[in-house]
């Protein structure tokens, strides 16, 4: 149990790799906060949170939006308010809009960016000085394989998860010398979430060209990130940690 005790509080839990990820937490002994934004959600965290809490561990949920601020003081203020800390923050949630660069609305360009580093730019921007005032804090920053070698047709995707890691390692050298570490991890293809909205036809083209052979599971996320969070890691940040059965060796 190498996280008991800690609180971490997991953006777009609700779904997919962030249910894993949560799960892990959990498993390590973590007291995990489930975000959530909209309806559809709301069952789901709620789910997720008495599966815990009937595994013995001790979760809550908290909605916002993590592209707004006030949703995100929001959700800070309720982890602070019900645990009166935060150790541990993953920045999971996460969506993309696809299209050519030729096609591609630069509506949904920026809204993309907003959710992808927008986003994570204000959960770090609000969560920092409650990490500072403790002298501890972890947080992993959910990017993609698509950041390291492009994907077409994803521009806005790709683009924004790149920037999170020139975000993550200037915030990792900002606070390296206050007790935070900052990590990234760069997931490949994962059997959860985002890769069940995609045509099999495509899943089926990408397995070849996976070393392993196979997706991933949300689990292997959450394995990662228990691991940036815990002791082991504490001379590790500014790191980029792919889990992606070699997709992008
Ligand atoms: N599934 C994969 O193969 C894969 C691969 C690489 C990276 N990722 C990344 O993993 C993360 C989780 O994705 P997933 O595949 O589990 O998909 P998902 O759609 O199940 O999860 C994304 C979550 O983010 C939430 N979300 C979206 N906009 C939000 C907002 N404005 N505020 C708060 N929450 C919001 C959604 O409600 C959802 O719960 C994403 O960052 C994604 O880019 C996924």
């Amino acid at each position: 149990m190498e996280l008991l005790g800690k609180v971490a509080l997991v953006t777009g839990g609700a779904s997919g790799i962030g249910v894993g990820i949560c799960k892990k937490l959990a498993e390590k002994g973590a007291k995990v906060v489930v975000n959530y934004v909209g309806e559809t959600y709301e069952e789901k965290a709620k789910s997720l949170v008495q599966e815990l809490r009937g595994s013995g561990n001790d979760a809550i949920w908290t909605s916002g939006d993590v592209t707004k601020q006030t949703h995100v003081e929001h959700m800070i203020n309720s982890t602070i308010d019900h645990y009166g800390k935060l150790d541990i923050l993953v920045n999971n949630a996460g969506i993309t809009i696809d299209g050519l660069t030729q096609n591609l609305g630069v509506e949904d360009f920026s809204k993309v960016l907003s959710v992808n580093l927008v986003g994570p730019f204000l959960t770090m921007k609000l969560a920092l000085p409650h990490m500072i005032a403790n002298k501890f804090g972890r947080i992993i920053n959910i990017s993609s394989v698509a950041a390291l070698f492009g994907l077409r047709g994803a521009p806005a995707y790709a683009a924004s998860k790149s920037g999170l890691i020139g975000l993550s390692k200037t915030t990792a050298r900002e606070v390296a010398r206050k007790g935070i570490t900052v990590n990234v991890i760069c997931p490949g293809y994962i059997n959860a979430g985002m890769t069940e909205r995609v045509e099999q036809e495509y899943l089926d083209s990408m397995t070849p060209l996976i070393p392993m052979g196979k997706f991933g599971e949300p689990e292997d996320i959450g394995g990662g990130v228990v691991y940036l969070a815990s002791d082991e890691a504490k001379f590790v940040t500014g790191e980029v940690i792919r889990i992606d059965g070699g997709i992008a060796m």
